[in-house]
Parts: C-alpha cells; sequence; structure tokens
C-alpha cells in the first residue's frame, strides 16, 4: 500500500529538496512547499524549537494545531500508541478513507501517542492531531527526504487567503523565512478536508478537497456529519476544529458575498446589483472587483472596454492588470444608475466549473487586493454539489456582507 520513492523525480529537482530537507532537520526555520492543495509552511513536527517557528514566522494563535504531513504509513505508524506487534496503530475507521483517498487532500484526526513523539506545539494541548498524506510529488519528496514529519499550516501570514502559488507566500512572509519551493501553481486550491472519525457519528471539521459525498461513500462514514458551523451560523455553538474561530481568508478589500448565485437569474450580478451598493456605502469607493462563477453573457448591463487573455502583467485604461491562467480579468466601466461613471470594474470570471473555482479562489482574491480595489462582490455557488463547500465556507469567512 503506498509505495512510492523519488526514483521518479527528476535530478535537477532532487538537489534543492535535498537541500531543503537537510535545512528542515538542522534548522528552526520553517520551509513553504508546494502541496496539492495550498502552500504549506513546514517545520520538524518532533523539534518544539522548529514547531515555534512557525506560529512566529505566520503570526498565529498557539492554540491552533497543526496538521502533520507523512510520506508513508510507516512514518504515521511512528507516531501513534504501539499496541501489539501484529495489530496494526491506525484505527480501522480511517482504512477505507485511506485507501480511497490518500495521498491527497484529506487530514484524519488521530489519538496522539504517550508520551507523544510530537512536539507539544504541535497538538496545541489536545489529545488528538491531525494528520495527512498530500498527493503533490514535490511535499511527498520533500517529507521522506527531510526524513521526519512535517508540521505544516497554510504558509499564509495569519488572517490571510491560503497562498496558491509561491509568489502569495513570498508576499506574506518576505523576510520572515529564507526558503519558498516553487512548484507553480496548486491543483485544488483549497485546504483539505478536516474528518474526526474517533467519535459517533464521525464528523467532517473543514470542508475541503474531499467532498461530503465522497467521504459519505466510504464504510463506517454513511453518516458522516458537518461539525463546522459557517458564518451565518456562527454563535450557535462552539467551533470544535479550533482554528476555525479566527478571522480567516480576507483580503483588505471588503469582500460582499451574493450567498445565491442561482437567484440572480441567468446573467449573475448585474449593474444595479452593484450600483445599489455603491450608492449606499462611503464616498472613495471608485475600484470595484467582481469575481464570477458563471459564464459572463455580454448585455448583463456591464459594459465590457478591454479583455485581456494572456500572460503577463498590463495596463488596461491605466489600471495595473494581473494575468492569471486561472481565470479571464476584464475591465469595464460601471454605468448605469450608480451615477458613478468613473468607477473602474475589474472582472474576474473562474467560469462555472467547481474544480476551476476552487483552484483560482484565492489567487482571485489576492490579485484583486493587489489591484487596490475598495470592494469585492463575489457571486456564490450552490455549496452542496462537489467541493463547493469548501469554496463557499471560505467565503462566508472572508465576506464582510452576505446578501442572499
Ligand atoms: O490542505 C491543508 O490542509 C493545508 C496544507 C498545507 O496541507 N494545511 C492547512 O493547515 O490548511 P492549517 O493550519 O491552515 O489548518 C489546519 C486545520 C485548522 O482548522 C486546525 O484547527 C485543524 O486543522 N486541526 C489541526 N489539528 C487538529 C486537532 N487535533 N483537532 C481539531 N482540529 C485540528
Ligand atoms: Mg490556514
Amino acid at each position: 500500500l503506498h509505495e512510492w520513492s523519488v526514483n521518479g523525480v527528476a535530478e535537477d529537482v532532487i538537489g534543492p529538496l535535498r537541500d531543503a530537507g537537510e535545512y528542515l532537520r538542522t534548522n528552526d526555520t520553517p520551509v513553504a512547499f508546494p502541496t496539492e492543495t495550498v502552500y504549506g509552511l513546514g517545520a520538524d513536527a518532533t523539534r518544539s524549537t522548529s514547531v515555534k517557528g512557525i506560529f512566529s514566522a505566520k503570526g498565529r494563535p498557539s492554540d491552533n494545531p497543526l496538521i502533520v504531513h507523512v510520506s508513508d504509513l510507516q512514518m504515521l505508524r511512528g507516531l501513534l500508541q504501539n499496541t501489539t506487534p501484529d495489530e496494526d496503530p491506525i484505527p480501522t475507521m480511517y482504512k477505507a478513507l485511506i485507501d480511497k483517498f490518500w495521498p491527497g487532500p484529506l487530514t484524519i484526526l488521530l489519538p496522539n501517542a504517550q508520551p507523544s513523539k510530537l512536539a507539544p506545539e504541535v497538538t496545541a494541548g489536545l489529545p488528538t492531531f491531525g494528520a495527512r498524506m498530500p498527493s503533490s510529488t514535490l511535499a511527498l519528496s520533500l517529507i521522506k527526504l527531510a526524513g521526519v514529519p512535517l508540521a505544516a499550516p497554510s504558509a499564509n501570514a495569519s488572517t490571510k487567503p491560503s497562498p496558491t502559488a509561491a509568489h502569495h507566500v513570498k508576499h506574506d512572509l518576505n523576510g520572515r523565512i529564507e526558503l519558498i519551493l516553487d512548484g507553480g501553481p496548486c491543483q485544488v486550491g483549497v485546504e483539505s478536508t478536516v474528518v474526526d472519525g474517533l467519535c459517533e457519528p464521525p464528523v467532517i471539521l473543514r470542508p475541503g478537497g474531499i467532498s461530503l459525498e465522497e467521504i459519505r461513500s466510504c464504510p463506517g462514514w454513511e453518516n458522516v456529519a458537518q461539525a463546522y458551523k459557517d458564518q451565518s451560523e456562527v454563535g450557535k455553538a462552539a467551533p470544535r476544529a479550533p482554528g476555525m474561530k479566527y478571522k480567516h481568508y480576507s483580503p483588505k478589500a471588503r469582500v460582499i458575498l451574493y450567498e445565491d448565485s442561482v437567484s440572480l437569474g441567468r446573467t449573475g450580478l448585474t449593474a444595479e446589483d452593484l450600483a445599489e451598493t455603491l450608492n449606499t456605502s462611503r464616498a472613495g469607493c471608485k475600484q470595484v472587483g467582481i469575481i464570477r462563477t458563471r459564464i459572463w453573457k455580454a448585455g448583463a448591463g456591464l459594459q465590457m472596454v478591454a479583455k485581456e487573455a494572456t500572460n503577463g502583467t498590463s495596463e488596461v485604461n491605466g489600471h495595473k492588470i494581473i494575468q492569471n491562467a486561472l481565470y479571464e480579468v476584464t475591465t469595464a466601466e460601471l454605468r448605469s444608475k450608480s451615477g458613478m461613471t468613473t468607477s473602474r470594474v475589474i472582472d474576474v470570471n473562474l467560469g462555472s466549473d467547481i474544480r476551476k473555482i476552487a483552484q483560482g479562489l484565492f489567487s482571485a482574491l489576492r490579485d484583486l487586493d493587489s489591484l487596490g480595489v475598495d470592494v469585492i462582490f463575489v457571486e456564490g455557488i450552490d455549496d452542496k454539489i462537489d467541493i463547493a463547500a469548501a469554496v463557499m465556507n471560505r467565503l462566508r469567512k472572508a465576506a464582510s456582507e452576505i446578501r442572499s
């Protein structure tokens, strides 16, 4: 099961990974590395001084536990309580999930061994720890070459959207870390699904890159419950995943989320929707971002004045546009009822494919921020389809206002 070696990794990649592995074993400054979900900020999970380095680089509250990343099941078993030699310390409950989704975007909660093999800072005092085997070849190679499990949160500054490209990490952590491994844009784009199979019924603590339907299809997980609280439900009960109580995923701009974009009709957000907000909002709201999750339809009330489809950075109407292969960016002039004819709209279209929306979401929020928009309107999607629960969970946390 999960036979894996670094033999398939190209020579010119192995060298830097070997160096990074050595660095992780001997230094206390964390290393940023790509995974299939988001970039992680990794440290040797067995050494306290090294794990403390993560919290200080990120500005992360110390009561928020970290996920432990392993390259193989042998490494995971080394962290668990060993009973008899022929009894597998991995709880039976997780066998089907591991078979189906590892390596991949799934984190499982496990009982920590006594005495613990992990630095106490990893678990933030909890009797359990979260573990995941990422599918990114670079991540697996790095863990294997480091030879130790890597504790790693997302490599963003605390409260910011998670990084899905190396330059996002550099933007947030420049001067705080020494090493970023650049593996290009992340494939999944939202973090792993966190599940707890140690309670009855088992629960999803954080929606992520593996959908509810996929989890439910595994024996023993048919009745899995949702234990996370989205913004609309905050305050009803104490959050169970400690990280979920903090401000999260927030760009500088105010985010206004349209919860159910289906109710907006076929054409999505219109100039009238935006005008209504811009008229009632404080003056100076001149730069507007829109994140669309459906095919942009001409004649929706926004007049497209420029459309860029190439890579790189360009100027459109005096505005710097960061081109991104993950989505289409256009600028449009907001007309109609707003009376704010000088307002500029940066229109980002993530398309209507949920996997693509997830992949481009954090990048879009960050790009709009770097363009200096004051407000970002987002067309929400139906959170019951595939991994849309993860997309909407992050957006509800990022939003300062939710409309239905
Ligand atoms: O995809 C991912 O999971 C990324 C990549 C880097 O692997 N990592 C990530 O880590 O998102 P972080 O620290 O940003 O989020 C970890 C989440 C938090 O919500 C935390 O509270 C929860 O997992 N968690 C970790 N250990 C836990 C535990 N023992 N009990 C409950 N929740 C736990
Ligand atoms: Mg995070």
